[in-house]
């Protein structure tokens, strides 16, 4: 949602809500920051104190009218297509970046995913652009958004603390997530956002074309090796990716490091793929 739409729908709503179910409806739609103490208009041609109230609705039953309503499935369908169209035009475009640099200018001048729209930064996969170690994460948290680099949050630290423990320094990988644009108030990605994004992060892998891929958390995982295992059967073992042109590239998955904060009792396990990873890339 756009900053002037956030102030725009602040002043309908506040004449039929109170403070605290204003505030409420902002998190469960991913809004999580304030630009402002006042509601002001981006946009010249919106003035806030002229709108008109919210009409109260005044019965939560549906009407014969809203059952027979076909506008969903059309706006449903009408989506679909959207995807569809933006994941060709993303493949499309994807195929013609010959560097990651030409690649980096691509994404951001993207618009066919509209989590660009309430991101502030697109975050691009960050490091070294040869090296054998790239590592994928999921998406940008609230630090990665602000920054514009993955991974530098608290979950970022860890995994640079993790990495560091094996010997591995970050500046030597290439790290990058699913999606490149932070979903709002970190919520989980649909399927559509994946499908339109994940030829951006295949054709990171064919231009970084590392030696292994290590991917952190089940939704990356399964993003990226079209499965739906959750992470507790994927974790541990040697997996593959094949590239557009036929590379096998070993895959390890883990867990994110997000999780490992949140549950220190399975850092072991985490510890034990990070010595499985350094052993093969020793071995390489
Ligand atoms: N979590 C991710 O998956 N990626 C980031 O860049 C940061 C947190």
């Amino acid at each position: 949602m756009t900053k002037n739409k956030i102030c725009f729908n602040l002043v309908r709503m506040s004449e039929s809500l109170n403070v605290r179910e204003i505030l409420e409806w902002y998190l469960t739609a991913g809004v999580d920051e304030t630009c402002g103490d006042v509601p002001f208009a981006l946009q010249k041609d919106i003035q806030p104190q002229k709108i008109a109230p919210m009409p109260v609705a005044q019965s939560s039953a549906p009407t014969i009218e809203q059952k027979t309503n076909d506008a969903p499935r059309l706006a449903t369908t009408e989506l679909a297509q959207a995807t569809v169209s933006a994941c060709q035009n993303a493949r499309e475009l994807c195929s013609k970046a010959e560097t990651i640099s030409a690649l980096k200018e691509l994404v951001e001048g993207f618009d066919g995913c509209a989590l660009k729209l309430t991101a502030n930064k697109t975050v691009f996969g960050y490091g070294n652009e040869h090296a054998k170690l790239l590592l994928i994460g999921e998406a940008p948290g609230a630090d990665e958004d602000r920054s514009g680099i993955p991974f530098v949050g608290r979950s970022g630290q860890l995994l640079e603390k993790m990495l560091a423990a094996v010997g591995i320094k970050r500046d030597e990988c290439f790290i990058t997530n699913i999606l490149p644009w932070r979903p709002p108030g970190n919520r989980t990605p649909t399927e559509g956002e994946v499908a339109v994004c994940l030829p951006f992060l295949k054709r990171q892998i064919d231009l970084v074309n590392p030696e292994i891929i290590m991917i952190l958390g089940g939704s990356a995982a399964n993003a990226l090796l079209d499965n739906a295992e959750p992470i507790s059967k994927l974790r541990g073992k040697w997996l593959e990716y094949k590239t557009s042109d036929g590379k096998k590239i070993p895959v390890l998955a883990s867990f994110h490091p997000a999780y490992l904060l949140r549950n220190s009792g399975q850092k072991a396990k985490a510890w034990a793929d990070m010595l499985r990873m350094k052993q093969k890339l020793c071995n390489i």
